[in-house]
């Protein structure tokens, strides 16, 4: 059986988040206590995806490389690929078509965080289907700001719009998606939209169209946060912070989460805490390491 493999897109421009982003990735800026991208790469290990692509500018991926390195010191494999201009999220299926191997897909932007209870097994059965699209709907305050899906009156999908002015559901598309072994030859027929994009929507509605794409509802108990704005990125920093404080749980540690699927062993974990063993988050590591010796 092919496995599905992962992508995360960390390109674009950054430009809601200037001057910020002008000199740094906006997926590298720090959501509390660790850089952006390792919430997305959460989810996808979470999900029960080994296998990682990782899309940026051509100018960042030295960067990302020197965070990331090749995933094997937390038992996984990053491969990259630029992305010469921001065309649009749908690109990403074709600048990964070799990676995927005529195998279905988990993509994932490169700045989404979610966070709850259940996460886990609602991804890993997600990614577990092995025919049609999933997708992760997310009642919002402004859905204008989103891609917006319709539910009709039998829980189906019945139409999906990017950023629509008047939005006719609560219902964001986040941006966590899963798709069959399709995906790569949809997303090739795919042209640009008014504003120049490759829209991810396009590519999602094909697979309403055919039938075959499933929402799953993420409900009270989950958090979607946004980090597209100044202010949103300081709300997702305040997040994290307040449920650490709070909790003996962190959000997105890497480490952790490798550790307890069994991608590395005590010794692996040690080793990856050890650099970070001045921070309150090398500490969990460690500790985690100690409880399980
Ligand atoms: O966050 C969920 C939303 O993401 C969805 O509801 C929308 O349907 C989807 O289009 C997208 O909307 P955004 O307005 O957030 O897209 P944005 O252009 O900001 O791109 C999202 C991330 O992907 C961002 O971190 C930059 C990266 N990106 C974007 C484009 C267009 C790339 O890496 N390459 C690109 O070509």
């Amino acid at each position: 059986m092919t496995t599905t493999r992962g992508i995360i897109l960390a390109g674009g421009t950054g430009s809601r988040l200037f001057p910020v982003t002008v000199g740094v990735s906006k997926q590298l800026l720090p959501v509390y206590n660790k850089p952006m991208i390792y919430f997305p790469l959460s989810t996808l290990m979470l999900a029960g995806i080994r296998d990682i692509l990782i899309i940026t500018t051509p100018e960042d991926q030295g960067q990302f490389r020197r965070v990331l390195g090749d995933g094997s010191q937390w038992g996984l494999s990053f491969s990259y690929v630029v992305q010469p201009r921001p065309e649009g999220l749908a690109q990403a299926f074709v600048l990964g078509r070799d990676f995927l191997q005529g195998g279905p897909a988990a993509l994932i932007l490169g700045d989404n965080l979610f966070y709850g209870h259940g996460l886990q097994e609602r991804v890993s059965r997600a990614a577990a289907q092995r025919s049609g699209a999933t997708i992760f709907a997310y009642e919002v305050a402004d859905p204008s700001a989103y891609g917006v899906v319709t539910i009709g009156p039998d829980g189906r999908p019945t139409e999906i719009v990017e950023k629509p002015s008047e939005p006719k559901s609560p219902w964001a598309v986040t941006g966590f998606y899963l798709f069959d072994e399709k995906v790569c030859d949809i997303a090739a027929r795919v042209t640009p939209s008014p504003r120049g994009e490759l829209e991810i929507v396009s590519v999602i509605d094909a697979y309403l169209k055919a039938g075959t794409l499933n929402v799953e509802f993420l409900g009270r108990g989950f958090a979607w946060l946004d980090t597209g704005t100044h202010d949103a990125l300081l709300e997702a920093s305040e997040f994290v912070r307040t449920i650490e404080h709070r909790q003996r749980n962190r959000i997105a540690c890497i480490e952790e989460i490798a550790f307890r699927a069994g991608y590395i062993d005590r010794e692996g974990l040690i080793r990856a805490a050890q650099p970070l063993s001045k921070t309150d988050y090398g500490r969990h590591l460690l500790r985690i390491a100690a409880e399980s010796a």
